[in-house]
């Protein structure tokens, strides 16, 4: 452990109006952003950060103003991997774990065992299977978790759930959604690393997904298809969804080309376009059979992060172990969905081998 110089003043102890002491694991690009609306959170404290190495704890801890700082122990035979570490500090309150996707399962278990409340990176897992047991730990052990699915807390989102949900545009009949960047194809990103889940679905199709479920819930069948590199992860995918009497979704994510970067929810009675990027929308355009078209504006004070954020701490506060905004039914729903899509691509990845998984 390394002392920080500036951590902010610690509070006491739990309660509705407590102080929560977070730690934060990893130090990637995820982190950094995320972080910084954290110290916009009210009554938190950031506490502590773990990462792999000595020089990025550090270094993250005088950046964002972390009190103690864990890496891992090089020589291996000491006190073990930072994270660990950190979950064996009992002032943490409330872990944010942001390794790449294969790290969640093995980084949340840990922090569950150590009887810390989560907020895991999507996508949660690389499977259901994964999902399924992290799910199962923390209703065992009494502790809050939730899939750091950002769109779904935005005013934005809810706005528009209200309006579908209020009958606004009628019956929803259909849904398209893309997300998409022409990514350089890196072997030491993670991105295009099957050892940390790379590839277009597990990154990009959660937010097309996130959509998709929202409007019209889980489908009743699954049909993908796309195209795996050298490296087997998938650089481009399609996948649409089923409902019963017709109703459909196509959803597209992408490691090679640009694109819109909206969802389309239409309905008998009309439709809403998500403005660009569908994960992060500041804009809604409402579309009504009278021919009425109108857009409404939503302004972030922050990246946008802060809303799951505010949200795990009100449930924290609340005694709450899931929220309903992200419940895990959702959360496991989801890594079904795609486990299915990954079936039909093909898409294999090493944590696949653990029993009873995809
Ligand atoms: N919500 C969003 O908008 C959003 C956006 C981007 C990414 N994400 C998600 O966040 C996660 C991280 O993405 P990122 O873009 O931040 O990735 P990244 O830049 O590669 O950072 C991941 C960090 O995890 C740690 N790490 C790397 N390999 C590891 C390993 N084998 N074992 C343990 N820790 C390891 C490293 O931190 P240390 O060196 O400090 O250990 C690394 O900097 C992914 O699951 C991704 O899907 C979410």
């Amino acid at each position: 452990m390394t002392a920080g110089k500036a951590g902010r003043a610690s509070s006491s102890s739990t309660g509705p109006d407590a102080v929560l002491r977070w730690g934060v694991v990893a130090t990637g690009r995820i982190a950094h952003r995320v972080t910084r609306d954290l110290a916009c959170l009210e009554d938190a404290e950031l506490y502590a950060v773990s990462s792999r190495s000595k020089g990025s704890a550090q270094a993250f801890a005088e950046e964002h103003g972390f009190a103690v700082s864990y890496h891992d122990d090089p020589s291996g035979s000491g006190s073990g991997s930072g994270f660990r570490q950190l979950f064996a500090d009992p002032r943490v309150d409330v872990v944010y774990v942001a390794t790449p996707h294969a790290q969640h399962f093995k980084v949340v278990r840990a922090a569950l065992e150590a009887g810390k409340h989560v907020l895991c990176e999507k996508p949660f897992t690389v499977n259901a299977a994964e999902a399924r047991e992290l799910v199962d730990l923390a209703r065992s052990r009494g502790l809050f978790l939730m899939e750091a699915v950002w769109t779904r807390f935005l005013p934005a989102t809810r706005r528009a759930l209200e309006l579908i949900r209020g009958g606004a545009i009628g019956t929803v009949r259909w849904v398209q959604a893309d997300l998409g960047f022409p990514a350089a194809y890196d072997p030491n990103d993670r991105l295009w690393d099957p050892a940390a889940g790379g590839g277009a679905l597990l990154d990009l199709a959660v937010y097309p997904l996130t959509w998709a479920t929202a409007a019209l819930g889980f489908p009743t069948a699954l049909a993908a298809n796309g195209h795996l590199n050298q490296d087997g992860v998938d650089v481009q995918n399609t996948i649409t969804l089923e409902y019963p009497e017709g109703a459909a979704a196509q959803l597209t994510s992408s490691l090679q080309a640009a694109g819109p970067g909206t969802a389309t929810i239409s309905g008998t009675a009309g439709w809403i376009r998500t403005g660009s990027p569908l994960y992060n929308p500041k804009t809604l355009e409402i579309c009504t059979l009278d021919g009425t078209t109108r857009v409404e504006e939503f302004e972030e004070e922050t990246e946008g992060f802060i809303h799951e954020l505010r949200e795990t701490a009100r449930c924290i506060r609340a005694g709450l172990q899931e929220s309903p905004l992200m419940p895990w039914k959702d959360t496991v729903q989801v890594m079904q969905l795609l486990d299915q899509a990954r079936s039909q691509l093909g898409l294999h990845y090493p944590n696949d081998q653990r029993a009873g998984a995809a």
